[in-house]
């Protein structure tokens, strides 16, 4: 049954649109969380308005007075959004005129297409700023956890082979690492997002004399020095959908960060691993087996690291065939940066929950990195400073490796006689290489896990993230 024309838009039409067609394109239901920043636009648009006189004081201030009623309306979930009226712009307008009719002239000089993109940059500030202060928070967790185990030692791992020892410090200050870049790019996009597109209209500006960077200002579109940033062609500020796409790219990376931190710790975690100890409050048990505490916090971080991804796959589909400017397709664009923006916000501060719980099993931990051939490489550069080429030290250590195998004895263990018939170097004291503490101490040039650079690396992240 066709509805009574729309109330904003509905002059050119005789009839409203399809029950079918107004449940199909409505965005209320999704974009009300936009609400806030929408409210701020108005406030800042209708001042701006006065401002060069297309509105009086009075009708400003009415008006102002007004959005006040509408916003607590919302915060005590007094307001009833309609489908009918399509979505958050038009619900909050409608709201807003019932009680003052001067709103009839708040959408002068814009268009809802400013509008939603003015918006969604507000949303994006809010977005960035908010994940960064959770990824800061985790980085903090990390970084206590690493200060505690700076002498647990445990293989690092390549082909998922044991490689070389590290300390678990070391490990988890490579997530700190990446980490901090995730938090980068975050601050990247907020900046990015910190140009004002309102005052584009619906793509070709407006004939009555505006004043954007009033705007701009009063809604914090400013640089460092307080000038107001406005977007400088009005086509491209209501079609671009670069921020939607960066900031889901950030989402999806960090979120690929965390699967993989998540998939080390299951790892850690399991029986055959045993490196690590989760905290009760983050793991869950088996409705059958009374024996089992299952590691579902990280299980569900690496899963949600899939839609994460796929938001921004979505987003990249939706965008690559549009032409300039504004098309409706555009609209399904929120839906997939509130959740990324909400599910990455719920995985750090999961994965910070789980960190932070998290003990390290030193016993099983020694076990697995007590294994002499984690030392091999050691034994090679040994040589190498006794002179031999690398290749071939390579190759003599290779054939040790064999040897042990064959005599089934571990790389230290290897007789003196059949060490020495691999290499002559290997008559002097080859077995000093197998010891960790060697090992890691040898090891202190920039980025490496020498305990002293493990040290130096710890206090500057405490530094950074005020630990
Ligand atoms: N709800 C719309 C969106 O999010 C707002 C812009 C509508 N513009 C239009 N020309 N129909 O995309």
């Amino acid at each position: 049954m066709a509805k009574k024309s729309q109330a904003t838009w509905g002059g050119r039409f005789s009839k409203g649109p399809a029950e079918l067609m107004l449940t199909f394109s409505e965005s209320v239901s999704f974009d009300q969380r936009l609400a806030s920043f929408d409210i701020a636009v108005n406030r800042a648009h209708t001042a701006m308005l006065r401002h060069v006189g297309l509105l009086s004081g009075k009708e400003m201030k009415a008006i102002h007075r007004g959005l006040k009623v509408v916003e607590s309306k919302i915060a005590n979930g007094k307001l009833k959004w309609k489908p009918s009226f399509e979505d958050v712009h038009m619900n909050i307008e409608q709201a807003l005129t019932r009680i003052v009719p001067e709103a009839a002239k708040m959408h002068t000089a814009r268009s809802r297409n400013d509008q939603v993109a003015t918006d969604s940059r507000l949303f994006f500030k809010f977005a960035t700023d908010t994940l960064v202060s959770h990824l800061e928070r985790l980085q903090r967790s990390i970084l206590n956890l690493a200060e505690r185990n700076q002498t647990v030692y445990i293989p690092g791992y390549t082909h998922l082979q044991r490689a070389q020892p590290v300390s678990a410090a070391h490990h988890l200050l490579a997530y700190v690492e990446m980490f901090s870049r995730d938090i980068k790019r975050l601050e990247t996009v907020y900046d990015d997002a910190n140009w004002c597109p309102l005052g584009s209209g619906a793509l070709a500006g407006t004939t009555l004399p505006i004043d954007r960077e009033f705007t701009a200002k009063a809604l914090g579109f400013v640089d460092a020095r307080g000038r107001a940033r406005v977007t400088r062609n009005s086509m491209d500020s209501v079609a671009d959908r670069d921020l939607f796409l960066d900031f889901a790219h950030a989402c999806g990376v960090c979120a690929t960060h965390i699967s993989r931190v998540a998939e080390d710790v299951i790892l850690w975690n399991s029986s055959e691993f045993g490196f690590v100890d989760l905290p009760d409050a983050f793991c869950t048990g088996s409705s059958l087996m009374p024996q089992k505490k299952n590691p579902d916090s990280l299980e569900l971080l690496r899963g949600k690291s899939g839609r994460i991804i796929g938001s921004l796959q979505a987003l990249y589909t939706m965008v690559k065939g549009l032409p300039l400017t504004y098309n409706r397709d555009l609209q399904e664009d929120k839906v997939q940066v509130f959740d990324s923006f909400d599910q990455l916000a719920l995985c750090v501060q999961v994965l910070d929950g789980t960190l932070s719980g998290m003990t390290f099993r030193s016993d099983r931990c020694q076990d697995a990195v007590s294994d002499p051939g984690l030392l091999a490489t050691d034994l090679a550069d040994w040589l190498v400073s006794e002179g031999v080429a690398f290749r071939d030290a390579h190759h003599v250590v290779g054939a040790l490796v064999a040897k042990a195998e064959s005599l089934g004895v571990p790389l230290d263990q290897v007789p003196q006689a059949d060490a020495e018939a691999i290499h002559p170097k290997l008559s002097f004291d080859w077995r000093v290489v197998f010891d960790l503490e060697r090992a890691m101490k040898a090891r202190e040039g920039i980025g490496m896990p020498g305990p002293k650079q493990i040290r130096r690396q710890l206090n500057r992240w405490k530094r950074a993230y005020g630990v």
